[in-house]
């Protein structure tokens, strides 16, 4: 049996430690698991957009782990595309891989084919266009291995067809795009991270995951309503054979931050600038 796992939305900072006692939970519950491959599906950092600092640290908290990880980027690591102050760029990029490697990336596993995706650059950021025909050509070339994605932002939060989402999901353009992609290969596990909420989905033989986030929940003073719950915890993925088994569990130890209790600690708002 090979098992990997999903975590996402740590969130961590050398200076901004809100959510750090829920590092050390996490990192023992991961080696209890014994992971073949761990998977952190972005906001690995508070803010690795700007803080180099936030990175580095980050980086050698992940490293600690002694386990095989791979990493997508989130928008607090990155930035994203069409923000004011904060646009995916290819410095914000640079960062990223020199700490945290390739922000794309697949790894072929007991007759899967995983793929990382970068969300964060999907509807005209930097490598949007090459990331596409590398995503098709790594699907054209699986060879018979089933395939699953991984990437920060969902596809959409409802529904295939649904209007902008904002923040919260792919554009509804590169959404229709990677959908005929998703469709065409057949691919069977689409997992995210970014809405900190424990949900998952099946359409059209797509299993969605939302893998939730470790570090806090999002109340609604910030988040509109939507699906599943706000709950902390990961995602386990157990191949065996033709089976895989996917559930998405309590991680023990982990506080239920809320971030609308600190959002104006972690993440102030700008002053408008003339
Ligand atoms: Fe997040
Ligand atoms: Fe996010």
């Amino acid at each position: 049996m090979v098992r990997v796992l999903q975590i996402s939305d740590t969130h961590l900072s050398p200076d901004k430690s809100h959510f750090e006692p829920n590092w050390a939970p996490l990192a023992r519950w991961i080696a209890d698991q014994k992971p073949d491959l761990v998977i952190h599906t972005g906001d690995v950092t508070v803010d690795a957009a700007d803080q180099e600092a936030d990175a580095a640290y980050c980086a050698r908290q992940l490293a600690s782990l002694g386990v095989p990880i791979v990493t997508v980027p989130g928008n607090h690591d990155v930035g994203e595309v069409g923000h004011p102050h904060q646009p995916v760029n290819e410095e914000r990029l640079a960062r990223f891989r020199r700490h945290f490697g390739d922000d794309r990336w697949l790894r072929d596993v007991a007759g899967w084919r995983l793929i990382g995706l970068n969300s964060m650059i999907i509807g005209g950021g930097p490598g949007d266009a090459e990331q596409s025909e590398w995503l098709e050509a790594a699907m054209a070339d699986a060879a018979g291995r089933r395939i699953a994605w991984f990437m920060h932002r969902p596809l959409f939060i409802e529904t295939p067809d649904e209007a902008d989402t904002g923040y919260w999901s792919v554009k509804p353009g590169p959404r229709r795009a990677l959908l005929d992609l998703l469709q065409r290969y057949r691919v069977e596990i689409v997992a995210s991270g970014h809405l900190h909420r424990w949900h998952e989905m099946r359409l059209n033989g797509t299993h969605y995951i939302w893998g939730p986030a470790a570090g806090f929940l999002v109340g609604e003073k910030l988040a509109p309503p939507m699906g599943g719950a706000a709950r902390l915890g990961a995602v386990v993925y157990d191949i065996d054979g033709e089976t895989i088994d996917v559930s998405i569990r309590p991680v023990p130890g982990l506080t239920d931050y809320w971030i609308d209790d600190v959002v104006h600690e972690v993440y102030p708002p700008r002053e408008a600038k003339a």
